[in-house]
């Protein structure tokens, strides 16, 4: 690594106060681009090593509107170099899951990159995971929202995200339950009129931004390839508040009593989330990634923005 982690900061500057980040949408500056791990040829290499099952492909409509979900996809046959040129000409994109905890180089940024983190900001983090996420231009990220706290390290080309506040009517205690009970994906119902409450954040090189927990985002890609990490952590507040809506999630469905996380009263949420967590042990996972999105195209340098279509394609495809 040609850049030296022991003796400059991966973190350059705090645009507000950095002890804010768990109320507030919070942007900063960082160096991981210096780090050399971002290049092309270290990406291809990166994806050379990384195992294949564990590469997650995906594409949907240029620029998406907030409604529109995405679409599962293969690129079996391309060594590393070919599918990174895949993404920067064609319309999808890629992420090889945990590779910021798994490979050994990528891992040791990661926990450089957390450490400092946690020194700013203060937070207690019970947990983090990192993905990086490499998609052509113009592609997107649908609206929906995260369970742990979120942030996202922008590190090539340019992108925008819409941020909106973390309470209704943007997320209802209705929508988190189901996700945390598993029932739906971590997709919200939208509507034009959310609009009125967001606040879009230009990101180039070098750019970063957090938000608090539970607020709702979507993204939208500029002209160039752009590779990111999006990193989730937990704190110990964070981990009660799910629980809480858990466990409400659990007994609204089993017993018709109407919880409500803003009524729970502070000294029973411990109980709660401990009761959540015994419960959560034995619910059955319902809705995954895998079980709602069947493979629908291939990567191919042949087709129309590398996407071979299995069967009909979509109409804005065509
Ligand atoms: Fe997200």
């Amino acid at each position: 690594m040609a850049f030296d982690t022991d003796s400059h900061s991966l973190i350059q500057k705090w645009q507000k106060d950095a002890r804010r980040v768990r109320n507030e949408v919070t942007r900063f500056n960082h160096r991981l681009a210096e780090t050399g791990l971002f290049e092309d040829e270290a990406l291809a290499k990166l994806l050379d090593s990384h195992p294949y099952e564990e590469l997650t492909i995906c594409t949907m409509r240029p620029n998406p509107p907030a409604y529109e979900r995405w679409i599962a996809g293969e690129a079996r046959g391309l060594d590393g170099g070919q599918l990174l040129d895949a993404v920067k000409k064609g319309r999808f994109w890629i992420s090889p899951r945990h590779v910021m905890t798994v490979n050994p180089v990528y891992a040791e940024l990661f926990r450089r990159l957390m450490s400092e983190y946690r020194e700013a900001t203060g937070l207690t983090i019970a947990s983090s995971d990192g993905a990086l996420i490499l998609s052509s231009p113009h592609m997107g990220v649908f609206y929906h929202v995260d369970l742990a706290e979120t942030m996202l390290w922008h590190i090539r080309g340019h992108k925008t995200i819409h941020l909106y506040p973390p309470h209704e009517p943007f997320v209802s205690e209705a929508s988190l339950e189901a996700i945390l009970l598993k029932e739906n994906l971590t997709d919200l119902p939208y509507s034009p009129e959310l609009e009125a409450g967001v606040m879009q954040v230009d990101l180039g090189p070098g750019d970063a931004v957090s938000w608090p927990v539970h607020s709702p985002h979507r993204v939208c890609n500029g002209e160039d390839l752009n590779v990111s990490i999006s990193i989730e952590y937990t704190t110990p507040k964070t981990v009660m508040l799910n629980g809480v809506y858990y466990f409400n999630g659990r007994v609204r469905r089993m017993t018709g009593v109407n919880m409500s996380a803003q009524r729970t009263p502070a000294l029973l949420k411990p109980a709660w989330a401990i009761g959540a967590k015994a419960l959560k042990i034995l619910a059955p996972r319902k809705v995954t990634a895998e079980t709602t999105h069947e493979r629908r195209f291939d990567i191919d340098f042949s087709a129309k923005h590398c996407i071979a279509w299995r069967g009909q394609a979509p109409d804005w495809a065509a």
